[in-house]
């Protein structure tokens, strides 16, 4: 079988090492397509391959559709919104993920942008700490569960909202459960998102839900761009001088947000998983679950089932 790895933004050379080995271990052959600049190269490179490994790289009935060999796609990481899930399933392509094996890595990154901010952005002027601070989580997964962890490490008040996990889950973890979304941004001084694109959060996050937010709040988004709604937030933070907002994707109206000089960051690139660890963590799981898949029918990360 021939496994390609497809990354417009490449894995550690470590992790690309340990993908080789258990491939090539496995009795299959890697091939590597990384920092494609077109679509074309990935065109090209799935014509004769059995299975793809990727990250946030765009699988589409286009390239299901040039891919006449494949049976499988596993997006090495959590969200998997920019795979075709229906083209795929149609095409008879099993598509999985790697939960969990980036999620240390994105909740780092959370509070590198959240002291950053709280601090002015190391403009010289005295910033405020995170101790004692309400920080609510916006969906209580991997990422939400590690940003909790790290959270009580600075001693912040955490509390948590997800639609889908019942409240006695987050209480045991230690997290203050609220009854929704509104109460969430309405009780805390800084709020994380960490939930997936899809058609009910896209544009969630925008004027009336951050409005909601105390004074001097922060928006911290490591998960998806799509979940906000970009004119919505311009315009309340134009109206409201106090709020802050820090990014791990950076939005359409990056040059807009920029103009509200000390009140935002991006960070050029998706930055959340692009540790040596995470690389290694999901690039190898991905690689394990090729294997199981091809030799023992395993499906047990399939999302498009
Ligand atoms: C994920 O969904 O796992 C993260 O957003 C990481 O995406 P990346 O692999 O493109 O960095």
């Amino acid at each position: 079988m021939k496994v390609l790895v497809a990354t417009e933004k490449p894995f550690a050379a470590a992790a690309v090492e340990g993908i080789r080995k258990e491939t090539e271990a496995a009795g299959n052959e890697l091939v590597l397509l990384e920092k494609y600049t077109e679509k074309s190269q990935l065109l090209a490179a799935v014509a004769d391959v059995d299975a793809i490994i990727i990250r946030s790289d765009k699988i589409d009935a286009e390239v299901l559709a040039a891919a006449k060999n494949l049976k499988i796609v596993v997006r090495a990481g959590a969200g998997y919104d920019n795979v075709d899930l229906a083209a795929a399933t149609q095409h008879g392509v099993v598509v999985e993920n790697t939960p969990g094996q980036n999620a240390n890595a994105v909740a780092e990154l959370v509070f590198g942008l959240l002291v950053s901010a709280v601090r002015g952005f190391y403009n010289g002027k005295a910033g405020t700490e995170l101790l004692g601070k309400k920080l609510g989580i916006l969906a209580f997964g991997n990422v939400g569960r590690n940003v909790a962890r790290i959270a009580k490490g600075f001693g912040m008040d955490v509390y948590a909202y997800d639609a889908y996990c019942p409240a006695d889950v987050i209480e045991a973890a230690g997290v203050k459960a609220v009854a929704c979304q509104d109460a969430l941004f309405e009780q805390c001084d800084v709020v994380s998102l960490h939930i997936p694109a899809t058609p009910e959060t896209k544009q969630s996050i925008g004027y009336d839900l951050v409005g909601k937010m105390q004074q001097g709040g922060v928006l911290v988004n490591t998960a998806r761009k799509e979940v906000i709604d970009e004119s919505g937030l311009l315009r309340l933070m134009s109206e409201r001088p106090d709020l802050r907002f820090v990014t791990d994707i950076k939005p359409d109206a990056d040059a807009d947000f920029q103009a509200l000089e000390g009140r935002y960051f991006s960070t050029p690139k998706k930055m959340g998983a692009q540790t040596a660890e995470a690389n290694i963590n999901a690039g190898l799981a991905a690689a394990k679950q090729i294997t199981a898949f091809f030799n023992d029918g395993c499906t047990k990360f399939q999302v498009n089932k």
